[in-house]
């Protein structure tokens, strides 16, 4: 039989979590704040716990996917005593600090313990574009790998609980900036009459392919150094041209809210004497220690 698992928390993603496990074959607890939230799920075979307690008590496997960190210590903290003996996999965005602290409290109560973060959207869950990090107890993540990975390639980062949290936020604040990029190239064009379908898919997309080509070299750049010549774009230039972007932004009415940070940061590097060299400085200018 596959391992029942526990699923708290039927929010988009806890319904996705919940029905993957369910159509996998594994028996599936599901526990809710608001009860009756996602009734397709009772077709599906779930089981509706009564109490988040009874709902612990139903399987070894426990999933949690709430809102944030406050939401899963209040929804456990009165019920700690139950998780004895229990895995306990928290998929709630949150902190390296929150998922380090959060390790600490379940072993407190006898459970091992997987922080993880989602790198997702439901409707991926179960599809094969979806990976999830995963970081804690590697007793924990042995034992259970094959049950994970019915919803998303499991990727074990390491027993640092934190180490998952860190490169998910990681992973989403390059996501946000770029989209807050995007956003910004969208309103450009819609100050004009231009099409932003067009413009997106003959332009933007291309750009932002052909550029993803940098990501790896700037990585290899901050770990290895600068390989010889290789600041074809320097950033004094760089700065120079930046200027443009917000001025034409202004020119276009368009608030130039988003590049505005990039600005000072380019402009800092160059003041700091870093006008010849490229991207990875950026880097190490933002690391504070
Ligand atoms: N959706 C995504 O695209 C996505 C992608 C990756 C990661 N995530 C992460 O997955 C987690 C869940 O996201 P979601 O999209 O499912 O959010 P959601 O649809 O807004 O659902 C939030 C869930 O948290 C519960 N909740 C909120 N406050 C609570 C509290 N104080 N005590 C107990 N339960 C509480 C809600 O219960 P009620 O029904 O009672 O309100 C609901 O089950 C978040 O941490 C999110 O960052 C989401």
């Amino acid at each position: 039989m596959k391992t029942p698992v526990t699923v708290l928390g039927l929010g988009a993603m806890g319904t996705a979590l919940a029905r993957t496990f369910l159509a996998a074959g594994h028996p599936a607890t599901v526990w809710n704040r608001t009860p009756g939230r996602s009734p397709e799920l009772d077709a599906l075979g779930a089981v509706r716990a009564k109490t988040i307690g009874d709902a612990i008590a139903a399987s070894p496997l426990l999933v949690t996917c709430l809102l944030d960190d406050a939401s899963v210590r209040d929804s456990l903290g009165p019920v700690a005593p139950e998780l004895s003996g229990r895995t306990l996999v928290n998929l709630t965005n949150g902190t390296p600090a929150q998922a380090r602290r959060a390790a600490e409290w379940a072993a407190q109560q006898g459970a091992q313990y997987l922080d993880g973060g989602i790198m997702a959207v439901p409707a991926m869950i179960g599809g094969p574009a979806a990976f999830i990090l995963y970081s804690g107890s590697p007793a924990a993540f042995e034992q259970h790998r094959d049950d994970l990975a019915v919803l998303a390639k499991p990727t074990y980062v390491g027993s640092d609980a934190g180490l998952a949290a860190l490169q998910d936020l990681a992973l989403l604040s390059a996501m946000y900036g770029m989209f807050g990029g995007v956003a910004h190239a969208l309103a450009m064009v819609s100050s004009e009459k231009l099409s932003p379908t067009a413009f997106a898919t003959e332009l933007l997309v291309p750009w932002l392919t052909a550029m993803l080509g940098s990501v790896t070299p700037m990585a290899n750049e901050l770990e290895y150094g600068a390989a010889p010549g290789a600041a074809g774009s320097n950033l004094a230039m760089q700065a120079a041209a930046f200027g443009n972007f917000i001025d034409a932004s202004e020119d276009q009415g368009v608030d130039p809210l988003v590049l505005l940070p990039i600005q000072q940061l380019l402009d800092r590097a160059v003041a700091e004497g870093h006008g010849e060299e490229d991207m990875a400085v950026l880097v190490r200018l933002l690391v504070k220690n």
